[in-house]
């Protein structure tokens, strides 16, 4: 059987890019594959318990780091890799890239415990395209601001802290030798759309 491809979508809070996650699967669907969308943290039962832990209670930097990993483990051995092998591709709405981007740029934690735990929970599995979607700083808080009735732990921080986060995608995008794919998420839905066709195109060839 053929393996299924790993698709994760990410971008700072209010870049936009849930409003895509769904619109991508039925594009692949339509081209004969069989799609699982998820997200992170989330996608298991216990990962969306965890998820409410993340999203809502006050914790230490390291906790934060490390249960965002229980419950990536969760999602990589009951989820995306069984989907995978079985030649679904899967779309996950964030993956580990958040954790550099939120965990090391937001909040400081060193680059190299965050490797030595992505090693350790998925070694042999990364995406084999990570779609970034990137906007201004002011628009996505804008964009925050102005859909989020209760924002959650994330959502509250300072312009500071996104501003980290942000530069932290941006970098690991110019780094990844093509892997993770820059997606102006400022244009109009219709540009962002065409983009999105180009590099769908290419994967499903
Ligand atoms: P969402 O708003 O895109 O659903 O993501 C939930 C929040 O969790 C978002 O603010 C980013 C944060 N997050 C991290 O800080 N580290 C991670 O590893 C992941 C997956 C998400």
């Amino acid at each position: 059987m053929t393996k299924g491809k790993f698709i994760t979508l990410e971008g700072i809070d209010g870049a936009g890019k849930s409003t895509h996650l769904a619109w991508l699967a039925e594009r692949i669907m339509a081209s004969g594959r069989e799609v699982v969308t998820t997200r992170e943290p989330g996608g298991t039962p216990l990962g969306e318990q965890l998820r409410e832990i993340l999203l809502r209670k006050g914790m230490h930097a390291d906790t934060e780091v490390l249960l965002m990993f229980a419950a990536r483990a969760e999602h990589v051995r009951n989820l995306i890799a069984p989907a995978i092998a079985a030649g679904k591709w899967v779309v996950s709405d964030r993956f580990t890239d958040a954790t550099y981007a939120y965990q090391c740029g937001g909040r400081g934690i060193d680059a190299e415990r965050i490797a030595q735990l992505e090693a350790w929970v998925h070694g042999d599995l990364q995406p084999d395209a990570t779609l970034l979607f990137d906007a201004p700083l002011d628009l996505a808080r804008d964009r925050v601001a102005q859909g989020t009735a209760d924002p959650d732990k994330f959502e509250r921080e300072q312009a500071a802290f996104f501003a980290r986060v942000r530069g932290n995608y941006l970098a690991r995008a110019a780094a990844s030798r093509g892997r993770i794919r820059v997606i102006d998420s400022s244009q109009p839905i219709a540009n962002i759309r065409t983009a999105l066709t180009a590099h769908l195109e290419a994967l499903l060839k």
